[in-house]
């Protein structure tokens, strides 16, 4: 859950070297706190996973940039060679301004916009990853103008779907996402890809989901995505070089999780894959992934500091205490969005070993704001008391909101006993800024 480098030393906790009693006095809380080195070891734990399993038919780890992503960020990602996958103009902007390569970038979206396509074919991307027959359309059309190539993959829904520990395998996808193997829209893409111009059709995509706990869902996904590559050569005599697997690998939020490493995810894929194409007497595609939350979930944690606590009967002679952080809902909406769990620990000293029922809950005028349903933490609790929630480093901060009109936290990234800002405070100022104060202007039809 802890990133590598945090540690608890006499009842406080430390992070790169770094207090988080300092932290949270010299930056303010909530304060997301993301642990750099232990950033670049997961970053390149995939990418030699997939080196290492793939050998010559490794393709690109793509970071997907909505679990969590800033320019610091996007220099990062640079300077260990992997890509970045965005989903948006704003993402592709991000990293842009980090100067990060175009042709390591990724675009998808099931609705790019025409603007968000032109930015991304002017500013070079090296992949887009069509979505819909129109979208090919677009592509096709602002490529032919701006007179070039663009690679594409397509996005395939192979009609599995993966849900932490189970998937399903169904033949009729409800989903926006993806054309569909089983209704056909996936070959019709495929051949429709082949007939435009500006467009190069060098493979297929899929993602199945998020916080997938087992192995089964990804290996299904990759047979059926090489028997649409093995049609592809029977139909057209040639083989399409890519097959990108998406991501979704999932993370430990409690201790009692367990998941599996870069190496075993990448171990399970390499050996489905190779024997698949074996059957089907395919060469190898380069394979590539697109992992997020398995990069960044680990490598941060919140910080919040106690502002109240109160003791709430329940039924009978159950007590709760409720405890109420500086933050909630809008640094992070996973709890009340998903149900999702997550641990949490007092961060500025040791707690009383004696412990009672509690709940963890922000400062949102909602009830629903409650960041930890049931935890039994130390009866001692005080405002004023720092706590600590690991493993916030997705869709956290990405998914922050401004709701109550808090301005969304810092991230500061820590190192060997430093610590530095790579994403601000938003300030009431900023808020404010987007009041505006102007005269009302004709929208009568034909004006
Ligand atoms: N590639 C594609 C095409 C995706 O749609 C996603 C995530 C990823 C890669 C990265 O997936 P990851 O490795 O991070 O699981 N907000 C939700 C998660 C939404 C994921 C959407 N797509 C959450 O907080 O759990």
């Amino acid at each position: 859950m802890w990133s590598t480098n945090a540690r608890f030393i006499n009842g406080e906790l430390e992070i790169a070297g770094c207090s988080a009693t300092a932290l949270a006095e010299e930056f303010g809380t909530p304060l997301f706190v993301i642990d750099e080195e232990d950033f670049a070891l997961r970053t390149r734990a995939w990418k030699s996973a997939l080196e290492n399993n793939f050998g010559a038919h490794s393709g690109t780890v793509y970071y997907a940039a909505k679990a969590f992503i800033s320019i610091e960020v996007a220099k990062w990602l640079k300077a260990i060679g992997v890509g970045i996958d965005v989903c948006s103009g704003g993402e592709l902007s991000v990293a842009l301004a980090a100067g990060f390569p175009a042709d390591r970038i990724e675009l998808h979206g099931n609705n790019k916009s025409v603007a968000e396509i032109t930015q991304a074919i002017e500013a070079g991307v090296g992949t887009i990853v069509a979505d819909s027959l129109i979208e090919l359309d677009r592509i096709s059309q602002i490529a032919t103008r701006a007179g070039v190539t663009q690679k594409v993959l397509l996005r395939i829904t192979p009609g599995v779907e993966a849900h932490t520990h189970e998937f399903i395998s169904t033949a009729h996808e409800d989903v926006k996402f993806g054309f569909s193997i089983a209704s056909g829209a996936a070959w019709n893409a495929i051949v429709k890809a082949r007939s435009l111009t500006g467009i190069t059709l060098k493979g297929i995509h899929c993602h199945i989901g998020s916080q997938i706990f087992v192995p089964e869902g990804f290996e299904l996904a990759a047979k059926k995505l090489i028997e649409l590559l093995a049609k592809y050569r029977s139909e057209f005599n040639e083989e399409l070089p890519e097959l990108d697997m998406g991501g979704g690998y999932g993370i430990a939020y409690l201790s009692n999780e367990v998941t599996f490493s870069p190496d075993e995810a990448m171990e399970n894929l390499a050996r489905v894959v190779k024997a698949q194409c074996t059957e089907f007497g395919l060469a190898i595609p380069r394979v590539s992934i697109e992992p997020g939350r398995a990069i960044v979930g680990p490598t941060t944690c919140t910080l919040y500091e106690v502002g109240t606590t109160k003791e709430v009967r329940l039924d009978g002679e159950k007590v709760r205490n409720y405890i109420s952080v500086d933050g909630g809902m809008s640094d992070n909406i996973r709890p009340a969005l998903y149900g999702a769990h997550y641990s949490v620990a007092l961060a500025n000293r040791t707690p009383s070993p004696r412990t009672r029922s509690s709940r963890i809950v922000g400062k949102h005028c909602e009830s629903g704001d409650i960041l930890i349903s049931e935890v039994e933490f130390a009866e001692d609790v005080q405002p004023g008391d720092l706590l600590a929630m690991p493993a916030t480093g997705a869709y956290g901060r990405s998914m922050a909101s401004n709701y109550n009109h808090l301005p969304r936290p810092a991230v500061v990234a820590v190192k060997d006993g430093t610590a530095r800002v790579i994403l601000r405070r938003e300030t009431s100022t900023d808020l404010l800024a987007l009041d505006v104060d102007e005269a009302p202007r004709s929208m009568k039809r034909g004006k």
